[in-house]
């Protein structure tokens, strides 16, 4: 090559480099991919689980954080792992039951354990248990069966591995002692992410968690510390339709296709771990059961259905989806509290379920009261609360043609003037767990996000 023809290669190579950074630092999604997104927001309603060798001891999935457990220790536990009683189409059935579209499950937690078949590193679950069944494949095959998406929670963040270095600020008691290769870590987690987008068939979302674990250095939570470009676009490069979520606890990253909100209903900050701003992307709450999102043996604190049902309303009318979790017990059952639960919730979606799903956050925002959500020109009121007979909905400039309560199709009185409309409920209305007005409308309702 003559210095001249280099020059040229040189800078050509250099601006294709330039281009392809930008181009996903702008992040233009596929087809397969805003496509997945809607469905992903009509879904409305997730189940997460949380499972591990953590499982075993009882004490959340933080426990070998919380005790300083040494990580040669904590791998003990991989050799009594067998729950024997671990029937994937027995959760799927409960999910799909309680009119819940996905679930999504820990492929690998903090504590670096691999609850799939993976050749990157030796401490997963067909390797360093006798149970020596990839639980994952098993999820993905019964998701199959009962039309339930699979969504794979993957943490960032390794309390096991040397590699995971600089260290952030958990799992220090761990006796990770080396100070390994970033680079290495960084490859690792990516050629387990083709692993997982390769071997189980479409995986819905992938759900990234840790990042906030390098909060302590100016440029812990960053793009370029994460590498998250290049992690990203594989996802995207594997399987298109696969959305990215990840759960930084800060305003999304390029390339991220849904916002999560851990334990808060976006806007909220109750947990201490939101205020970011809402963005456009579809939106999703995760929250517990009871407290715990790994099985904790010492707390049955469970929420009631009729919590949990007006949770999941709330979101909706928040325009959000709700990811509701359930930690399986050590014999790989989900415990039959949660099992209740579901059932309940079930029970309810059967009938209004179709104010939910399928619908996005309401025109009129979340009042005291409750909420609202729509499709078309239909506007759901769930009252969520008895204290108002009267519910003013400040919503004008769009004629009323029908007012009826959801269930049973009586109408419902209103009175409609240039400032909005009002609502009288019936003396009989019972928010209880949710009272659902029908609102029909002349025009089309638009979208607020
Ligand atoms: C937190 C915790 C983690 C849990 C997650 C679920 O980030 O670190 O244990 O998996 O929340 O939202």
């Amino acid at each position: 090559m003559t210095t001249k023809t280099w020059f040229w290669a040189a800078t050509m190579a250099a601006l294709c480099l330039l281009r392809a950074g930008a181009q996903t630092a702008n992040y233009t999604p596929t087809k397969e991919n805003l496509q997945a997104r809607e469905t992903f927001r009509s879904d409305r309603f997730g189940i997460f689980i949380h499972w591990g060798l953590y499982t075993m001891a009882g004490d959340g999935e933080w426990m070998m954080h919380n005790r300083n457990v040494d990580r040669d220790e904590y791998a003990r536990l991989a050799g009594g792992f067998y729950p024997a009683a671990f029937d994937a189409d027995r959760w799927v059935k409960a999910v799909a039951d309680a009119g819940a579209k996905y679930i999504c499950v820990t492929t690998r937690h903090h504590d670096g354990f691999s609850m799939f078949a993976t050749r990157e590193s030796d401490f997963n679950i067909i390797e360093a248990t006798p149970f020596r069944r990839d639980v994952i494949r098993e999820l993905a095959d019964a998701c199959a069966r009962h039309g339930v998406r699979l969504h794979l929670y993957y943490s960032h963040l390794d309390w096991r591995r040397d590699d995971y270095f600089p260290r952030g600020r958990t799992g220090l008691g761990t006796g990770r002692t080396r100070e390994g290769r970033w680079d290495d870590y960084c490859a690792f987690m990516n050629r387990q992410l083709t692993e997982l987008l390769t071997g189980y068939g479409p995986i819905g979302a992938i759900w990234f968690d840790g990042m906030w674990d390098k909060d302590i250095y100016p440029d812990g939570v960053t793009d370029s510390t994460w590498r998250l470009t290049q992690q990203y676009a594989l996802i995207h490069r594997l399987q298109p339709a696969c959305l990215i979520a990840n759960n930084h606890h800060t305003t999304p990253f390029a390339g991220e296709d849904i916002q999560i909100f851990e334990r808060d209903l976006p806007g909220e900050n109750k947990a201490g771990l939101s205020g970011q701003a809402i963005s456009r992307l579809p939106l999703e709450t995760c929250e517990t059961m009871n407290r715990s999102w790994g099985y904790r043996m010492t707390d049955q604190a469970y929420k009631s259905t009729a919590d949990l049902i007006r949770l999941l309303v709330r979101a909706a009318g928040n325009d959000a989806n709700l990811l509701l979790n359930v930690g399986p017990q050590p014999d790989g059952q989900l415990p039959d509290t949660a099992l209740a639960r579901l059932r309940e919730v079930g029970a309810w979606m059967k009938t209004y379920g179709k104010t939910v799903q399928g619908t996005r956050g309401g025109v009129v925002r979340p009042h005291e009261w409750g909420v609202t959500t729509q499709r078309g020109r239909t506007l759901f009121v769930h009252v969520l609360s008895d204290v108002d007979r009267l519910i003013c909905l400040p919503y004008a400039g769009n004629r009323v043609r029908q007012a009826v309560d959801y269930r049973t199709r009586v109408p419902v009185r209103f009175v409609q003037d240039a400032d909005g409309i009002v609502l009288k409920l019936p003396t009989t209305a019972k928010a209880d767990p949710d009272f659902v007005v029908e609102v029909e409308f002349a025009e089309e309702l638009k979208t607020t996000n």
